[in-house]
């Protein structure tokens, strides 16, 4: 006969559980109406228009610089191309890095979950998303712009060896900011279509993944023990600041002509940057707090990252 505390265990036990079950679950039924096929939803043959941004000039590193005021408006809109291509490396970089934490985070788990199979559908939108942005940068006609060696091989590290936590802090910090910066650019008119139809796509399914995320990192955090929470918060931390690091590559200003070293220092001194970053990580930032993630040590890594307000 099961015992009172016993019977408490084993609720506590599938509590979780059951609700990881059915967020799994509403995903998967929302993935099921809205997923986008970008090959096919975009118009890729159709040419670039005449006098529209491929990214919000407020959203652009430079923006209400000294430097900025300088340049003539081609080169502000020649920066918000390159720095488009910019991101959707970042971007494509990322995604290769989070299917690679799904993969390892489902190997354990019952494999006809829907928690499982939710990963695995997310696994298939990011596939597409890598896709669309590579072809993206292809079209605008940009190099692309791949993080330093350093940053590159620290997170070799992370993909390979961070423990379900840490995967899932560093997934949120890749996907929040970028998609508080998509969410302003897909409605903005001056922007260019492709880059819209880009943005759109991505927010619409992104919000999925956020929500997947969360909520993981909410239980894990919860469950998980003392030093993994710990590890967590010094991981997120260094994350924060890899990513504030190497959000735009600097390669970036030098081919639209510009001195790269001024244009670092005063991208690095803009009040208007800062606010930028600042409120595009103020909805993750407020999150991790609220669940634990942003104490001692991890914290002041964040406040050094300038995502986070001292
Ligand atoms: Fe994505
Ligand atoms: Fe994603």
């Amino acid at each position: 006969m099961t015992t009172a505390p016993e019977a408490g265990r084993f609720h506590d036990a599938l509590g979780p559980l059951r609700d990881r079950e059915q967020v799994a679950g509403r995903l998967l039924e929302s993935s099921a109406k809205h997923s986008f096929d970008p090959d096919r939803e975009l118009d890729w043959d159709a040419p670039f228009e005449e006098g529209k941004w491929f990214w919000p000039p407020e959203l652009v590193s430079l923006y209400d610089t000294p430097l900025w005021r300088r340049m003539s408006q081609e080169q502000r809109m020649d920066l918000a191309r390159h720095e488009a291509a910019s991101l959707a490396s970042l971007g494509i970089w990322f995604e290769i890095i989070l299917m690679q934490l799904l993969v390892r985070h489902i190997y354990d788990k019952p494999l006809t979950s829907a928690h499982v199979r939710y990963a695995l559908t997310e696994i298939e939108d990011e596939c597409r998303h890598s896709k669309m942005f590579a072809r993206f940068i292809q079209k605008a006609g940009t190099p692309t712009y791949p993080v330093t060696r350093l940053h590159h091989n620290l997170a070799r590290v992370l993909k390979t060896v961070s423990t379900t936590p840490g995967s899932f802090a560093a997934t949120l910090l890749g996907e929040e900011i970028l998609d508080w910066m998509q969410r302003l650019t897909f409605p903005d008119e001056r922007v260019q279509p492709l880059v819209r139809g880009i943005t759109r796509i991505h927010v619409v399914e992104e919000a999925r993944h956020v929500r997947y995320a969360r909520e993981e990192l909410r239980r894990q955090m919860a469950s998980c023990p003392r030093w993994e929470a710990e590890l967590t918060r010094l991981g997120s931390g260094e994350s924060a600041r890899t990513m504030s690091l190497s959000f735009v590559n600097p390669r970036v200003y030098t081919d639209v002509g510009l001195d790269r070293r001024e244009a670092i220092a005063q991208a690095k001194a803009s009040p208007h940057r800062r606010e930028v970053m600042r409120t595009a990580a103020g909805r993750l930032t407020e999150f991790l707090d609220e669940i634990g993630v942003l104490r001692g040590v991890g914290r002041r890594l964040w406040v050094s990252s300038g995502l986070l307000a001292p």
